[in-house]
């Protein structure tokens, strides 16, 4: 799952989003605002499925009547989408209430909300330990706010971490929070089965379930006809993602699902994420190689190159069959790019089994990786089964040599791509400069360029790479 190291703000939208009538409405044209109208700020931690969840959210509480703002002290009704994969996740989480705390000082009647993995996780503790708390909803729950926000403004605390084995909020149009009007993540499935040992997610999203593929095709058609140009399919494990129809009883596969959206139209790109090794297969890369718009990047978690440990973590393959999915790629999809999640210091790993995790990057030459020190989570399978043993400071040097070979690796990945031309989806003004764009190639790779009169976001444009940085390209346009 691609991981958020730096959660800020969720921006609130500024520019378009969707009706569910189908037409590109504004935002102040949808939420005119009146001055009695009640605010909602939300926040969001962790993966992007949170991201896309508190899209989710904001359309459920719009339909209720609230509009969305950007600015903390105007808000009636404060939520905050939580993460507990790591600790860490969870300490960023509780500073925020204490500042929600103080907020709610200075106004009384304001209300905070918890929503997410770590209100799941903690359940009524929420209300017990953190007393400022009015709400906490888990992310399966995400229908009934409306109510349990309507019993709190009666004083009424409210409590809802029911997970279900059905909610796949396909019916919901999310409101696109933060957008750019280009890309845009639609969720495919939701929770997981895998049990790996080290995390989390499978005790604070539940059993995995897939949403109706027809509902999936049709808002990424109602992307396209908004103007956006780039849908990535969201899922804690979306190669695993497996519909049947009711109607018919035909099965949809994941490879058959990226087909379906693939032909909504050939300049809608298609991306995906995140995949779990075991589930890829062949199919889903010849099916990648079949359309062009379907974007040739593969998120490949490996966690670690060892296969004793990936035994412990319960990943289900091991280092040579992990291999083996990496060298299909190759053969399938030559220019594919690859990128991984990595977590040093795993109960009992020793020196030589996180040499290991070196060599397996060094060999699968990863475009990117997100990495971590294993942080044990209660209540996981690890935290049953064994020691957390590695010393933090252990962790923390493997760690650090992880990032160091990355960047290595990282920065001659994107040198080899001085002097190619890829085609480019222009995103916005690039950070630096206005006088230039920034947009991804279709390995996901940030294009940095300068702009040409007539170009604007959403369009595509062939850039011949002249620089490489460790994260990005510097590019011209070719004509
Ligand atoms: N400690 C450290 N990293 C973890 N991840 C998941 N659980 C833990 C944990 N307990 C990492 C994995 C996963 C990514 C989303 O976060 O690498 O793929
Ligand atoms: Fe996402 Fe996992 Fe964090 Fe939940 S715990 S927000 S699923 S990364």
């Amino acid at each position: 799952m691609l991981y958020n190291h730096n959660p800020t703000l969720t921006d609130v939208p500024k520019a378009i989003d969707e009706s569910r009538q189908g037409e590109t409405v504004y935002w102040e044209q949808v939420m005119p605002g009146p001055p009695s109208r009640k605010r909602f700020y939300i926040e969001s931690y962790g993966c992007q499925m949170n991201f896309s969840d508190s899209e989710i959210v904001a359309a459920v509480l719009a339909e209720d009547g609230y509009a969305p703002t950007r600015i903390l002290e105007e808000s009636d009704l404060i939520l905050i989408n939580t993460c507990s994969i790591r600790e860490k996740a969870e300490e960023t989480v509780r500073k925020r209430l204490r500042l929600f705390d103080a907020v709610k000082r200075q106004r009384p009647g304001v209300l905070v909300g918890v929503l997410g993995c770590m209100a799941e996780r903690l359940k009524k503790k929420f209300l017990e330990e953190e007393k400022l708390v009015d709400i906490v909803v888990g992310p399966d729950a995400y229908r009934d706010l409306p109510k349990l926000v309507a019993n709190a403004e009666d004083g009424e605390k409210g409590i809802n971490v029911f997970l279900s084995r059905e909610e796949t909020y396909a019916d919901i149009s999310p409101l696109r929070l933060d957008s750019n009007g280009v890309s845009a993540f639609i969720s495919i499935m939701r929770g997981c089965d895998n049990m790996c040992s080290f995390c989390v997610v499978p005790f604070t999203r539940g059993r995995e379930r897939s949403r109706d593929a027809f509902s999936i095709v049709a808002e990424a058609t109602h992307l396209f006809e908004q103007g956006y140009r780039e849908v990535t399919l969201l899922g804690q494990n979306v190669d695993s993602y497996k519909w049947q129809n009711p109607e018919t009883g035909k099965v949809v596969s994941f490879a058959e699902l990226l087909e379906m959206v693939a032909l909504v139209h050939p300049h809608l790109r298609v991306r995906f994420t995140t995949s779990h090794p075991k589930d890829m297969t062949d199919e889903v890369l010849y099916t990648m190689a079949r359309h062009d718009n379907i974007c040739k990047y593969i998120h490949l978690p490996v966690q670690s190159g060892n296969s004793r440990i990936l035994q412990l973590m319960n990943r289900t393959y091991d280092r040579e069959w992990y291999l083996q999915r990496i060298e299909a790629i190759e053969r399938i999809l030559p220019d594919c790019a690859i990128s991984s999640d990595i977590i040093t210091g795993f109960c009992t790993e020793t020196e030589e089994e996180h040499r290991d995790t070196l060599s397996i990057m060094e060999r699968a030459n990863y475009a990117m990786s997100y990495m971590f020190a294993y942080s044990e989570r209660p209540g996981t399978l690890a935290a049953k089964k064994y020691r957390d043993d590695v010393p933090e400071e252990v962790k923390k040097r493997r760690l650090n040599e992880v990032i160091h070979l990355q960047n290595q690796i990282s920065l001659r990945h994107n040198q080899a791509d001085i002097g190619k031309t890829f085609e480019v989806l222009i995103e916005g003004d690039s950070k630096r400069s206005k006088d230039e764009f920034k947009g991804r190639n279709s390995q996901n790779k940030m294009l940095v360029f300068p702009k040409q009169p007539g170009l604007t976001p959403g369009d595509y444009v062939r850039v011949r790479v002249v620089a490489a940085t460790t994260a990005t390209l510097l590019g011209e346009i070719v004509s």
